[in-house]
């Protein structure tokens, strides 16, 4: 794998392979690598000829009570890993060189983006959708994949790709779980064994209120207020939004129907997790 750290040289070497014709699959991340990462690179080796991977702790995308400061970082243990899964390129910016002196230009998703996380993370998505089209212009790949772990980051940058016409195909790959049901996250080691075990509560509700959903039920606001008392009963955790959105340009439905996605946000003691699942709702 080849650690680059130059954008231009970056540029340079995706259009040296696009002219190729060799296929390029993206895999941006912020590092800390999991095995859900790694599933979005396998699925990106196995689906292109060239795989680029980036490793960028955004900092527009945290706020400033956040943890940009403390997020994890080794990129010693992510080089391995990704080598071992036959990365070709590993793009390792400087933040000077992201967000240099005079830096001015933001792009803004103006719809989905104030709800669920955007409603307690204000910039949150135009960060996120400003260093993706970002990364997008340095790699210039023909995919990029993402999970659906985060599902509201997923649907925004979608409607991102398809409003701005960038010709780049997003795959979607579904979240990893723990065994007992727990998404996996970069968050989780923040976790000690009783938060980890509490931790549960989030996936547990998810699960019931599909089945409810896959049962008959059809009324967002009763659903919505079993999640928020189950979340509510667990003493470790803090409710930060349970809802039930479409997934077109997420709204809260009192009615369930269509493409839907169940969301929960909540801090285990004080890490702050997210999952969801998704549904077709005749
Ligand atoms: O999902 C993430 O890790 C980040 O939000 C992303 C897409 C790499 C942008 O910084």
């Amino acid at each position: 794998v080849k650690l680059i750290s130059n954008i231009t040289k970056m540029q340079e070497i995706s259009e040296a392979r696009a002219l190729e014709k060799k296929r390029i699959g993206f895999v941006p991340t912020m590092g800390y690598l999991h095995q859900g990462h790694l599933q979005l690179v396998e699925k990106s080796v196995a689906d292109n000829e060239i795989t680029v991977a980036s490793v960028f702790v955004n900092p527009t995308q945290f706020g400033p009570e956040e943890d940009y400061d403390e997020y994890p970082r080794d990129l010693d243990r992510d080089l391995d890993l990704l080598q071992e899964r036959g990365v070709d390129y590993v793009l390792y910016p400087d933040v000077e060189d992201v967000y240099p002196e005079g830096f001015a230009t933001y792009v803004q998703v103006e719809k989905g983006t104030d709800v669920l996380c955007g409603r307690s993370r204000p910039n949150h998505f135009k960060g996120v959708t400003t260093v993706v089209s970002k990364l997008f212009n340095m790699v210039k790949p023909h995919r990029a994949y993402f999970g659906q772990k985060d599902g509201q980051q997923l649907l925004i940058i979608r409607r991102m790709v398809q409003d701005l016409n960038m010709d780049i195909e997003v795959v979607a790959c579904p979240t990893v779980r723990e065994e007992d049901g727990l998404a996996l996250s970069s968050r989780n080691k923040y976790l000690s064994p009783e938060e980890r075990e509490a931790a549960l509560i989030i996936y547990n509700t998810l699960q019931k209120t599909r089945e409810r959903i896959e049962e008959g039920e059809r009324d967002g606001w009763a659903l919505k207020k079993a999640m928020e008392e189950a979340i509510k009963a667990e003493p470790l955790a803090n409710l930060d939004y349970a809802s039930i959105v479409s997934r077109d340009y997420l709204q809260e439905l009192s009615r369930i129907e269509g493409p839907i996605m169940i969301a929960i946000a909540a801090f285990i003691g004080s890490t702050r997790l997210i999952d969801n699942v998704w549904l077709e709702v005749e």
